[in-house]
């Protein structure tokens, strides 16, 4: 057993009984403390995903082509998992997971200690068990629950992981205070999230085609803006006022997958359920023209393997003193 496994484990011991309560099976799973937040439609098309297909969808037949949020971020994913550095022995919570792709890599790292996802969406966190169980993982568990309020299992994680989970919170600051609460002392914070729009090609080109000349943009949901942690001078003040330090910002440059040609990409974007939003609040004729100018919209990024946009994200790391 190494020096750092050991002091690892009287930092846990120190922090469980800072938590003041007895070792968690996190298997055997823990009361759902949170109600579900119901996830509304957000502006952008890629965030809209969640509110109808939960992330998930299968465009088959003539595209033969399976796409889903995991396929459209899979160079993300990549550069994620370069950053997390997770020792096998480490407790990991993944915040806002939800199918899980990224609580799974963690376990799968985490090889002799274990993943817990946590998501608002009760069909996300459905979904997370199905495929964690299919892969045959054991070390990992999901649980039904808003992060922002739920009490967290007493035996503290070394590592918070998310992406693109962490935008959305209600009270960001109580949120990531309560996400600190969960971590050990000098347990690490590892997010991703989204530059601002301006600089992300894909929100641009399909906000445009949908938006411009046949209305305003449909509203954001105050709270629920995919870009409301793009800023670092915000990001750190939240951080701060949340008890995390050592905030640093690395800027990830990925091209986003949207299908394997205009037809696939455009019954993926088509199907976001603020795509329909943006379209159902035009005419007919109006809904003919932005239909068209996003199919416009893509064949302008269709390439030999696909259609692809490019995106500017954040990995944000912060830790507990
Ligand atoms: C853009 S999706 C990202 C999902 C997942 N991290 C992934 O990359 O596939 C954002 C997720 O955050 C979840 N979420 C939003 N607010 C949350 C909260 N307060 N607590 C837990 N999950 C939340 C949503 O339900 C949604 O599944």
């Amino acid at each position: 057993m190494g020096r750092g496994h050991r002091r690892k484990q009287r930092e846990h011991r120190a922090d469980a009984d800072h938590h003041g309560a007895a070792a968690f099976d996190v298997f055997r799973g823990s009361p759902v403390t949170a109600h579900h937040n119901m996830v509304r439609c957000f502006r952008l098309p890629v965030q809209c995903q969640y509110a109808k297909h939960l992330g998930m969808k299968t465009v088959m037949g003539d595209h033969d082509q399976r796409i889903d949020y995991d396929a459209e971020l899979h160079r993300h994913n990549e550069a994620l998992r370069r950053t997390y550095e997770i020792e096998p022995d480490d407790r990991v919570l993944d915040i806002g997971c939800g199918a899980g792709q990224t609580t799974r890599d963690a376990a799968r790292l985490a090889s002799d200690g274990w993943a817990l996802g946590i998501d608002t969406s009760a069909d996300m966190i459905a979904r997370a068990r199905r495929l964690a169980e299919a892969e045959g993982l054991r070390n990992v568990a999901f649980e039904h629950a808003d992060v922002q309020e739920h009490r967290f299992p007493p035996e503290p994680f070394d590592l918070a992981i998310s992406r693109f989970g962490t935008m959305f919170f209600r009270d960001p600051v109580a949120a990531f205070t309560n996400i600190g609460t969960a971590l050990r002392r000098r347990g690490r914070l590892l997010m991703m999230v989204w530059q601002g729009h301006d600089r992300n090609e894909w929100s641009v080109s399909i906000d445009g085609a949908l938006g411009s000349n046949v209305g305003s943009p449909v509203p954001t949901p105050k709270g629920l803006d995919p870009f409301s942690l793009a800023d670092p001078a915000t990001v750190r003040q939240v951080l701060d006022a949340a008890g995390f330090t050592a905030v640093t910002f690395t800027d990830v440059r990925q091209a986003m997958y949207f299908g394997r040609d205009v037809a696939a990409a455009l019954e993926w974007i088509g199907g976001f359920a603020c795509t329909e939003a943006a379209l159902d609040r035009l005419d007919p004729g109006d809904r003919e023209v932005a239909r068209e100018r996003l199919r416009e919209t893509l064949a302008l990024h269709a390439r030999d393997d696909g259609v692809w946009f490019d995106s500017r994200a954040w990995i944000v790391r912060a830790s507990r003193p």
